[in-house]
């Protein structure tokens, strides 16, 4: 708690603090089989570390902050798993929905609801609508989510509207296609953090990731905290983010 309150004093006095940033919570398996626990239990523990830095991200004064949940591929997982993460994720909804409205976070999931069942959509939904309204930060939870798949979708709707007459194939650009995204009205992360020490994106944002800063972590995402949500944003702070273009 001390150093975490310490880092955060860093944070702040180094002045710039990313406006939107998202995380690969990843590792959870490994973190139950290092104990000889099932994964389910990984996955619960990993819900402490979501509360933490939702907490972290408000005390920061972040925008936006992005956490991948589930993938469209984590379905191909075994039903105990998957029914496991489902369940976790209706008491996550039950649990935090009226703290995360007190707090003025609003809630949005991005992703294939469609595939949800009737139980699950209806917490989603729920929570949705009841922090719509609030401002002070974004919470956007990616759940059946993959990015190729956001975009085929952008595609097939920039397509509707050209047969539709209403966009001329010349208005297709990053703009028209940004737009049609999950994430539309949403700034590009500044910040992706992936935990666990894995190299790679896993179909994650795709298209919005083109200049985001990258932070592996070994820390295994139930061991991740606030103190490391500071130090990752301290080494993004020393980042020289260049754009294509020549330093200052
Ligand atoms: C991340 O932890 C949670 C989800 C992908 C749902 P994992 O379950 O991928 O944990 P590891 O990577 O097997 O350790
Ligand atoms: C990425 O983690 C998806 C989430 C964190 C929700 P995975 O554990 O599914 O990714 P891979 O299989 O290691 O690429
Ligand atoms: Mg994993």
């Amino acid at each position: 708690m001390g150093a975490a309150n310490e880092l955060l004093a860093r944070v702040k006095a180094q002045g710039a603090i990313p406006r939107h940033v998202a995380i690969i919570m990843d590792g959870n398996g490994r973190w139950a089989r290092e104990r000889m626990l099932p994964r389910p239990v990984g996955h619960r523990e990993g819900m402490k570390s979501v509360r933490e830095v939702v907490e972290a991200a408000l005390e920061a004064g972040l925008e936006v902050l992005s956490l991948f949940a589930f993938s469209q591929e984590n379905w191909q997982r075994p039903a105990l798993e998957v029914s496991a993460l489902m369940s976790l994720l209706e008491e996550y909804i039950a649990k935090e929905a009226r703290e995360l409205d007190e707090q003025g976070v609003r809630v949005v999931f991005l992703g294939d609801l469609d595939r949800l069942g009737p139980a699950q959509r209806r917490a989603v939904d729920g929570v949705m609508a009841q922090t719509a309204h609030n401002a002070k930060l974004v919470l956007n939870l990616f759940i059946s989510y993959g990015s190729r798949a956001e975009l085929v979708r952008a595609a097939r709707l920039l397509a509707e509207d050209v047969a539709a007459g209403k966009l001329s194939p010349a208005q297709v650009d990053e703009r028209a296609l940004s737009e049609r995204l999950f994430t539309a009205g949403c700034p590009d992360p500044d910040l992706l953090i992936r935990t666990s020490g894995e190299m790679r994106i896993s179909n994650f944002l795709l298209w919005q990731l083109a200049y985001t800063e990258l932070y592996i972590s070994p820390v295994l995402w139930p061991d991740f905290g606030r103190a490391e949500l500071y130090k990752a944003i301290l080494d993004f702070q020393s980042r020289d983010r260049r754009f294509g273009r020549v330093s200052a």
